[in-house]
C-alpha cells in the first residue's frame, strides 16, 4: 500500500499521506488539502466517509459486525466483566485490577450526593417533560453547583470529575423518573453495587423494603456494558466538539444527552417500542409496515433498523436478542411484543428491499423489550441508554483533551446569493 495519495486538481497534482490504523484502516491524511491547494477543502455531508480523530477506545468493523472496547471484544465483556469495570477500561485504558475497581467504586461512591438544590431545578419542569430533555438540563446544571469541574486540565481534575458525574447521573436519572410517577426521591444506598444502587433509587417504594432481583441486575448490567461505546457516533462526536471548546466535562455530556435523544439516534429504542405497539394495536399486520417502511412516500421507518455503519448483525443487537429472551423467561413474562419484534426480523431479512440495502437490527431493536419488562417506563428508555454511554462519552472527551485535539470547525461550500447591492425598503 503506497502511503500517499495523488489527487490532481485541474491538471495539478498534489500528494497527500496515507495513514494506518492498528487494525488496518487506511486514510488519507487532508489536514494540509487546503493550504496546499489554494483553497480546495473536501465535502462530505453526515460525514459518512470522514474520520473526525484518531482513536484508541473502541474499534468496530461495520462489514465484518465487529465491536471491541480497547481491544477487548463485546461479547467477553458482556459475559465476563461488570460495567463499572468496563467504564473503567473505557476511560483508563486497562481493566482495574481488584484494588483499582474498588477504589474506583469508592470514588464514584464518595460522589454520588448531589446538591438538594438540584431538587429546585427539577421541580420548575413539568410531569410530562420528556426525561432526556430533563435530564440533558440537570446534567449542564451540574457545572453550577461543581464549578471544579469546568476546566480540567490536570489528570486529579479530570479524575474527581469522572467520578462525580458516574455517581451523580444515576441519581438524577432515577429522581427524574420518580417525579414524574409523583414518587418521593430516593437517595440511594452506598452499600449495593452501583447496578443494585440504580435499580433502588429507581423502583423503591417508601412504604416497602425493596428487594433485588439478580436477573434485572444482570439484564441491566449487560445492557449498559453493550450501550458504553460506539466510537465517533452523532452524541459522541458533539460532546467531542463541544469539549473541543473548552467546554466543560458537564456541558459536554448534556450536548451529547441531546443529541442522543434524536429518534435517528438513540432516541430509536422509544421508537422501536412504539412502533411494535403500534403494529399490535393495529392487529400484528407487520407486512403493512413494512410496506411503509419500504414507501418512499412514507416517511415512516422500520426503527431499530440500519446503521450507519454496520451493514451486518449490530453484535450487541445479537446479545441483546438472546438476553430479552432469557429475562422474560426468568421473569415469567410472556410478551407479545417480543414475537411482533422476532416476526419483523424474520421478514425484514428475507427482504430483498432490506438485504439489498443491508439493513440489520442494530442495538436499539431489542433493548425496549427487556426495559419494558424491567417495569421501566417508554419514555426512560433513552436515558437508560445515556447512562450506559456516558462512560463511553467521558472516555472520548477525555482523549480528545489529552491529546490536545484543536477546536472542531468544519469547513463548508457556499451555495448562496453572490454578491448583490444593497436594496432600501422603499424600492423592494
Ligand atoms: C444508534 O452511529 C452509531 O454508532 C449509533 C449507535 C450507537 O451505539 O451510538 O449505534 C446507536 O443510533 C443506532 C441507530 C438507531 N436508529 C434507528 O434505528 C432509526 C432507523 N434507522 C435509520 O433511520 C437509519 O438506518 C440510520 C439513521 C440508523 C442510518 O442512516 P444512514 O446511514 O444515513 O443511511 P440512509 O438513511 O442513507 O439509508 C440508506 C438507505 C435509504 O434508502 P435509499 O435512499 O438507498 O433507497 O436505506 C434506507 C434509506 O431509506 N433505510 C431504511 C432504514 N434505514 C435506512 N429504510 C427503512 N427503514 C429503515 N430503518
Amino acid at each position: 500500500m503506497a502511503n500517499t495519495a495523488t489527487i490532481e486538481i485541474d491538471g495539478n497534482k498534489y500528494e497527500f499521506p496515507v495513514v494506518k490504523g492498528s487494525e488496518n484502516e487506511v486514510a488519507i491524511d487532508i489536514s494540509k488539502l487546503r493550504a496546499n491547494t489554494n483553497g480546495v477543502i473536501t465535502v462530505d455531508p453526515g460525514f459518512k466517509n470522514t474520520g473526525s480523530c484518531e482513536s484508541g477506545i473502541t474499534f468496530l468493523d461495520g462489514e465484518k459486525g465487529i465491536l471491541r472496547y480497547r481491544g477487548y471484544a463485546i461479547e467477553d465483556l458482556a459475559d465476563k466483566v461488570d460495567f463499572l469495570e468496563v467504564a473503567y477500561l473505557l476511560i483508563f485504558g486497562e481493566l482495574p485490577t481488584k484494588e483499582q475497581n474498588d477504589k474506583f467504586h469508592d470514588d464514584i461512591k464518595a460522589e454520588s450526593a448531589v446538591d438538594e438544590d438540584i431538587k429546585k431545578i427539577l421541580d420548575a419542569f413539568p410531569k410530562a417533560a420528556h426525561p432526556m430533555g430533563v435530564i440533558s438540563s440537570l446534567t449542564s446544571a451540574l457545572t453550577a453547583f461543581n464549578p471544579s469541574s469546568v476546566d480540567v486540565d490536570s489528570e486529579a481534575d479530570m479524575y474527581k470529575s469522572v467520578v462525580r458525574i458516574l455517581g451523580k447521573m444515576p441519581v438524577l436519572v432515577a429522581w427524574t423518573m420518580r417525579k414524574k410517577q409523583g414518587q418521593p426521591l430516593d437517595y440511594g444506598d452506598n452499600s449495593l453495587g452501583y447496578v443494585e444502587n440504580i435499580l433502588k433509587m429507581m423502583f423503591s417504594r417508601p412504604n416497602s423494603c425493596y428487594v433485588q432481583n439478580p436477573v434485572l441486575v444482570d439484564a441491566l448490567d449487560k445492557l449498559l456494558i453493550l450501550h458504553a461505546d460506539h466510537e465517533q457516533n452523532c452524541s459522541t462526536s458533539t460532546v467531542r466538539i463541544v469539549g473541543s471548546s473548552h467546554a466543560g466535562l458537564f456541558a459536554s455530556l448534556s450536548a451529547g444527552i441531546s443529541a442522543l435523544w434524536g429518534p435517528l439516534h438513540g432516541g430509536a429504542n422509544q421508537a422501536v417500542l412504539e412502533m411494535l405497539q403500534a403494529i399490535q394495536e393495529d392487529g400484528g399486520d407487520t407486512k403493512k409496515y413494512m410496506a411503509k417502511a419500504k414507501d418512499k412516500s412514507d416517511p415512516f421507518r422500520l426503527m431499530g433498523f440500519g446503521h450507519r455503519v454496520y451493514k451486518n448483525f449490530d453484535p450487541r443487537a445479537k446479545i441483546i436478542k438472546k438476553a430479552a429472551d432469557q429475562v422474560l423467561h426468568d421473569l415469567g413474562i410472556n410478551d407479545p411484543i417480543l414475537e411482533i419484534a422476532k416476526g419483523l426480523e424474520k421478514e425484514a431479512l428475507e427482504d430483498p428491499y432490506f438485504v439489498d440495502r443491508k439493513l440489520y437490527p442494530n442495538v436499539d431493536f431489542y433493548s425496549g423489550i427487556i426495559y419494558r419488562a424491567m417495569g421501566i417506563p417508554t419514555e426512560m428508555f433513552t436515558v437508560m441508554f445515556a447512562i450506559g454511554r456516558l462512560p463511553g462519552w467521558i472516555a472520548q472527551w477525555r482523549e480528545m483533551r489529552l491529546r490536545k485535539e484543536p477546536i472542531g470547525r468544519p469547513r463548508q461550500v457556499y451555495i448562496g446569493a453572490t454578491e448583490r447591492k444593497f436594496v432600501p425598503v422603499e424600492e423592494r
